[in-house]
């Protein structure tokens, strides 16, 4: 494929295309983790499934998707993880489209419930009073929990809120601080894509009993042009825009499609957000890690990722 690419990109080309393809493999600690019994001594340690992990700033793109949700993500390392959610008969519901869902897949029996109990699991043996998070070796790290709204954004968004209070009052979601306009960061950052409404992000907050802990992904494209500063540390701690119009073919022209990257890495980190690149190639696989190069070396913040194993040893 590399020679007939532009001369110019002949060299970085060819050193992506001799990088060796990550293996598809199984990770052990997934394994051991689901083929042990509750009580095994396998589960003695405090995070057994993420026991020697990594953790790095990749983001499992549509993660419900992978044969086992969220665990499989974590195994890997994936700091970062998504579900897509429906508002379906006051349910949410998860899932790609409306004829992937079905009333056992809710956001709570895949996501929330499983993050309480890993989360209880990691603490409950902890003597000092030092909290554990997700992740064994990065136990202070934050998970981000992003949550594509692809139902009416106001009533999903309440929804949603709702949901999430056994871990609100656990008091494990970040939370944003008007006393210093920052976020407290805990052990989950729930972050709304898709529909999610700015105007209900930016209702949360101003009393305490309704604080603000769902945050933005704030459209990318619009930060350079927000004079205005709509988009902000204080409710969006990520911005996302779509590879296609972000860069697009100018990846074949290094010069450009770095700029570009740039002019809009350097809007959002002037603002205090975080950015990520979606949609970017899967294949083939020395253009998709070009391509991850290329958003790594210009500041992107974050990889957005289907091929978790290809990930980790990126
Ligand atoms: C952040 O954005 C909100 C809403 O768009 C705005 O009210 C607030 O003043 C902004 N804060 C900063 C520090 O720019």
């Amino acid at each position: 494929m590399c020679w007939i690419i532009a001369p110019a990109l002949f060299l970085s080309c060819f050193a992506v295309f001799w990088h060796a393809p990550a293996q598809d493999r199984s990770s052990a600690n997934d394994l051991l983790f689901f083929l042990s019994s509750p009580d095994s001594p396998l589960k003695g340690y405090p995070v057994p499934l993420t026991a020697g992990v990594i953790p790095k700033r990749f983001h499992s793109h549509n993660d419900y998707a992978q044969n086992v949700p969220l665990y499989k993500a974590l195994s890997y390392g994936a700091s970062s993880v998504e579900a897509d959610i429906y508002l379906v008969d006051d349910e949410l519901l998860v899932g790609h489209t409306p004829f992937d869902l079905s009333k056992e897949r809710t956001l709570a029996a895949l996501y929330l419930d499983p993050l309480m109990s890993l989360i209880q699991t990691a603490n409950e043996k902890a003597t000092t009073g030092t909290r554990r998070g997700i992740f064994e070796l990065a136990p202070a790290i934050t998970l981000n929990l992003l949550i594509d709204i692809k139902t009416d954004g106001p009533s999903t968004f309440d929804k949603l809120y709702a949901a999430l209070e056994p871990l609100r009052s656990a008091g494990y979601l970040s939370t944003y601080d008007p006393h210093t306009s920052s976020i407290k960061q805990s052990i989950i950052t729930v972050i709304g894509t898709g529909d999610t409404p700015l105007s209900s992000v930016q209702a949360l907050g101003s009393n305490k009993r309704r604080p603000r802990d769902i945050f933005l992904d704030a459209p990318l494209a619009k930060l350079p042009g927000d004079t205005a500063k709509v988009y902000n540390h204080t409710n969006s701690p990520l911005a996302s825009i779509d590879f296609g119009s972000g860069v697009g073919l100018w990846w074949a022209l290094p010069p450009v499609g770095k700029a570009r990257i740039r002019m809009l890495v350097e809007a959002a980190h002037a603002r205090g957000v975080q950015t990520r690149f979606w949609n970017t190639p899967i294949a083939p696989i020395w253009l998709r890690n070009y391509v991850w190069q290329m958003l790594l070396d210009e500041g992107v913040d974050w990889l957005n990722v289907d091929d978790l194993p290809a990930a980790k040893d990126f």
